[in-house]
Order: structure tokens, then C-alpha cells, then sequence
């Protein structure tokens, strides 16, 4: 849902005034007709602005919207390439796969740094093809790329947008989230975000990835199973408000460029290292559970491919590239 640019013109009117604005000096500014001005209100309200309307003064927008809207985005996103395209949807099935079909039809170059904003999915997807409740309220994305980054580090994408999410809920409400070893976002013992990176490529050739993000912004708990609420947090709990959600999705967005560039200036090390420094599993007992196996043991590193290190309780190191990791 793009906002057409006399759209874009009212809302900016609307946004300047003190007060009311007749459709008729509305009319007269943008020089189209009071029934054309009445058209982009009916779509404006449509999109989840509120704004009011008397018969003898005029309209006037209410307050902030609340939706992530492309318009609130980009108002406040200062990014090079992050952000600067955004498709919006109400709802959608998952934006992981809006971002696979728009990859499969469009010039991948024109759709690098274009993000797939859903305020609610239908068929949200987790890890290891797990089911991802998205109600609305969370922040559900995904970001479209093509890195010109070498194949073997393209793990370290996830990296860089795992402390983007941490760093961002860290300034913007001073609440100390840590990552959880692969990418999932904690605070205390709960989740509140997790990341998921699919790629596509051929040989030594990557031709898009997609990067997915999704954080339980402002989800009430109780409305929630009660198996979930046992492991999930979400940000509206943890700071007892509503939260500013186009506020905390540019910052992510912004983060995430700054690590993304470190990314392409082969700036590893500095990228390990604030990983490591967020990390809640390094140093801690694990228990870990991959495909064909479980152990449990201290996690002692991570290495350059991202990979957990662990120290068995029988002295042996063992090498986890891919699992599910329970702190015990
Ligand atoms: C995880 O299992 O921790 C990763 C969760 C990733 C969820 C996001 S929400 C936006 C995007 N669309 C999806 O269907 N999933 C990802």
C-alpha cells in the first residue's frame, strides 16, 4: 500500500495545522477539487489515520498513528539503503514469502535494502520451519538483500541484525537485552524477538538473502497460550506500556545498516566482538539439541562461522553449527 503523493500532501497540511483545515483550503492549496480532497481523506482514515471531520470547520488529524505505515517510516529513517523502499500490508500470510515472490519477478539490484513490513501474519514461520504466532501489535519484517559479502560470511547478516534488535530495545527503552544463541532476542528468561536468514544461492554464488525479523512489540501476555506465556515476554509487558513501534523499527533498521556496512568493509572482528559482548549464552551450562543429537556442556566460544563452541562435561570441545540451545 503506497500513499499517493496527494495523499502525502494533505496528511503533510494536516500535520502543520494548529487546528482544523477546511477541504476547501485543502482544495485550493493542492489545486484539485474538494470531492479529490474527500477521496485521500476516506483513503487516509483507511490506512489507520485519525482524523476528524466537522461540517463547518474541517478536518484535523487526531494523533500519531500507531501502524507502520511506509509515510511514518520514512519520515524518521535517516538510512543509505535500509528502508528507503518498504511495502506495507495489513496482513499477510508471512513476509518472508511476499519477499521470495517479489525476489523471483523483480530486478534483484532495484530491491536491495526494500523492507516487508505485515502488522499481522496469517502464517508467520519460525526456525527449523517452526509456526511463528504474529498477531498484531508485534513488528513482522523482513529485509530484502543482495550482499556483496563473501558467501562464507553471509551467517554474520543474522549477527548484525541479532545486535541491531538488542541494541535497539537497549536505547530506546534502557532494558538490557541480550542475544540467545542462535538469534533469538531475551530479556531475563523470555524471548522477545527472534531472526531468521534464508538465502538463495548457487555454488559459491548468493542471489538474495532475506533477512527476517520479528519482535513481540505491543503484544498483551494474556493473550497468548499459556504455553507460550511461559517463554515469550514482549515489550508492552516488560515496559507496562504501549510502545512506540515506527520508533524502535527505524532504530533497528538504522543499527542494522551500520553493522551491515561494517559487513561489507570486512570489519569482522569488531562485529564478533559486540556479538559476543550481547551474548547471554557464552559462559554459561548449555543443554543443546541438534538433529541427530543431545549434550549438555559450557559454552565456550563462538567461532568465524558463527558456530557455538562447547566444552563437554567429559573435557571434549564439540562444534554446533545449527541446534536449539537451552540455558540450564
Ligand atoms: C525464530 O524462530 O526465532 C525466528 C522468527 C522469525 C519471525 C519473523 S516475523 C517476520 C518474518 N515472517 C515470518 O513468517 N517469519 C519472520
Amino acid at each position: 500500500m503506497d500513499m499517493k503523493d496527494t495523499a502525502v500532501s494533505i496528511l503533510k497540511i494536516l500535520e502543520e495545522a494548529d487546528g482544523p483545515v477546511s477541504g476547501e483550503m485543502i482544495a485550493e492549496r493542492l489545486g484539485i477539487t474538494r470531492s479529490a480532497v474527500w477521496k485521500q481523506i476516506r483513503e487516509l482514515r483507511r490506512m489507520g489515520y485519525d482524523i476528524s471531520s466537522s461540517r463547518t470547520e474541517g478536518y484535523m488529524l487526531e494523533g500519531p498513528t500507531n501502524r507502520l505505515l511506509p509515510y511514518e517510516i520514512k519520515k524518521r529513517l535517516a538510512t543509505k539503503f535500509i528502508g528507503r523502499k518498504i511495502r506495507y500490508f495489513d496482513s499477510a500470510a508471512s513476509t518472508i514469502w511476499i519477499g521470495k515472490q517479489l525476489c523471483s519477478e523483480a530486478d534483484l539490484e532495484a530491491l536491495h535494502g526494500m523492507v516487508i513490513i505485515a502488522e499481522e501474519q496469517t502464517g508467520g514461520v519460525g526456525r527449523l520451519g517452526r509456526s511463528w504466532v504474529s498477531p498484531p501489535g508485534g513488528i513482522w519484517v523482513t529485509i530484502i538483500l543482495k550482499p556483496n559479502i563473501p558467501i562464507e560470511r553471509i551467517f554474520m547478516i543474522t549477527m548484525a541484525g541479532s545486535i541491531a534488535v538488542a541494541r535497539a530495545i537497549r536505547k530506546e527503552y534502557d532494558i538490557g537485552a541480550l542475544i540467545k544463541w542462535p538469534n533469538d532476542i531475551f530479556i531475563g528468561d523470555k524471548k522477545v524477538g527472534g531472526l531468521l536468514l534464508e538465502l538463495s544461492a548457487e555454488s559459491d554464488v548468493v542471489h538474495y538473502c532475506l533477512l527476517s525479523i520479528g519482535i513481540d512489540a505491543n503484544i498483551p501476555l494474556d493473550e497468548l497460550s499459556p504455553a507460550l506465556r511461559e517463554s515469550i515476554t514482549s515489550l508492552q509487558a516488560e515496559t507496562g506500556r504501549e510502545v512506540d513501534r515506527v520508533s524502535l523499527l527505524v532504530r533497528v533498521l538504522k543499527e542494522f545498516e551500520q553493522r551491515y556496512l561494517l559487513l561489507e568493509d570486512e570489519e569482522y572482528e569488531s562485529l564478533v566482538r559486540e556479538w559476543k559482548s550481547l551474548s547471554l549464552t557464552l559462559d554459561h551450562r548449555v543443554h543443546i539439541r541438534t538433529l541427530r543429537r543431545t549434550f549438555d556442556g559450557e559454552a565456550i566460544d563462538i567461532d568465524e562461522h558463527g558456530a557455538l563452541i562447547i566444552r563437554k562435561d567429559n573435557g571434549k570441545i564439540e562444534r554446533v553449527i545449527a541446534g536449539d540451545c537451552f540455558q540450564i
